[in-house]
């Protein structure tokens, strides 16, 4: 209600400043335990029901947050406060970055929609480390999305992966290695399953080292993926996932596309595409990995979900969890609330007991 009153003088707003805004919003309200508290109160709606056990991590609910909207971990108190069942801050590379020349975030509202070149501008993981060490625990799992800078060549990203992982490696549940931004050149080059091979190897060894120079299990690390591959790369891609010490623990489907099938706007810009359009597409990756992967590499599963079908969806496809971001842009907080009551609906509508139970159902 509070965000449908708003919503008509942000989107006024340029898109990137609204984000900042909001950004800044949350940030405060995060820092004051009686209003995270109000908000939770407001927002809330836990069910065990909901909750699930993955990678050894206890997941409340099945929506989390997506990468890209909170880059600097800056809002995952508030995040959390509304109810958000996981949090995915980043793309942080290993040295700050500013990104892409401005305006690089268009608002396509006719189709629920949002094209972005942002090019990963974030404070860098050294910032990120001292906030995350100021933070302390979120009280829901936290994924580290970790990205090499531009200006590193693609021969040497691994480099880049492996130093934010290492400064960031205390504070994170689990980390995401992003190869799918279409906005960083060369960038969705590594996914590649020669290249992907090496990649993960490189990384699953540095986690292993970190894991026990922090006397800690290693973290799970998961693999995000564009929605734009062909089926045989999503073949390939799932058959390395199952490869034992291929250093993939789970997988996330998907990023942006760089598609504009049946778009209604008429908008020309270079950039992923996020939102409605990119929802169905994301579902069919989903349902091509688990079809190879099935329950044993766990998928995320996000691209355009709006509402607790959507969601519910994409869990019957094969997804163990699931996230969105641009549909928080268009509907405020209150979508959380509502697609975990709609999921719920859905459960009991259909006879389940658990979320859990709904995994790939479909497929
Ligand atoms: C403005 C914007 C910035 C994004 N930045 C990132 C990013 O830094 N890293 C990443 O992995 N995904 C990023 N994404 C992609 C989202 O995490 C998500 O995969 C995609 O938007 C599809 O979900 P949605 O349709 O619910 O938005 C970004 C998306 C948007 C709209």
């Amino acid at each position: 209600m509070f965000y449908s009153l708003l919503k008509p003088a942000i989107f006024q707003l340029d898109p990137e400043q609204a984000h900042d805004l909001a950004i800044r919003g949350l940030e405060k309200t995060g820092q004051c335990r009686i209003s995270r508290a109000a908000v939770a109160a407001v927002y809330g709606c836990e069910d065990s029901r909901l909750a699930q056990t993955l990678w050894g991590l206890r997941f409340p609910n099945p929506l989390g947050m997506a990468a890209g909207f909170d880059k600097n971990a800056r809002t995952i108190p508030a995040l959390a406060a509304l109810g958000f069942g996981f949090i995915e801050i980043g793309t942080v590379t290993p040295r700050p970055q500013q990104g892409n020349p401005r305006p690089r975030i268009f608002r396509l509202s006719a189709d629920q929609a949002i094209i972005n070149r942002m090019g990963f501008p974030n404070d860098g993981a050294d910032a990120v480390a001292v906030r995350l060490a100021c933070l302390g625990k979120a009280g829901v799992p936290l994924g580290i999305n970790l990205g090499k800078n531009k200006d590193t060549p693609l021969e040497d990203a691994a480099q880049d992966y492996i130093a934010a992982f290492e400064k960031l490696f205390p504070y994170g549940d689990y980390c995401v290695i992003n190869v799918s931004s279409p906005n960083t050149p060369g960038l969705r080059l590594l996914q590649g399953v020669d290249a992907l091979g090496g990649l993960m190897a490189h990384i699953q060894a540095a986690n292993q080292r970190l894991a026990a120079q922090h006397q800690r299990v290693p973290m799970p690390c998961l693999l995000k993926i564009a929605p734009d591959l062909a089926a045989e790369d999503l073949e390939a891609i799932g058959g390395l996932a199952l490869v034992s010490g291929a250093g993939i623990d789970g997988l996330i489907a998907t990023n942006t596309t760089l598609s504009r099938e049946g778009l209604i706007s008429n908008v020309n810009e270079m950039g992923g595409l996020s939102g409605m359009p990119l929802r169905n597409r994301s579902t069919q990756v989903i349902r091509a990995l688990y079809r190879v992967v099935g329950k044993r590499v766990p998928i995320i599963g996000v691209g355009g979900i709006s509402n607790g079908h959507d969601a519910y969806e994409k869990l019957r496809a094969g997804a163990s969890l699931v996230q969105a971001y641009t549909a928080f842009i268009y509907q405020g907080p209150a979508m959380v609330r509502s697609i975990k009551t709609q999921l719920l609906e859905l459960l009991r509508r259909d006879g389940f007991n658990s979320v859990g139970e709904t995994v790939g159902v479909d497929t």
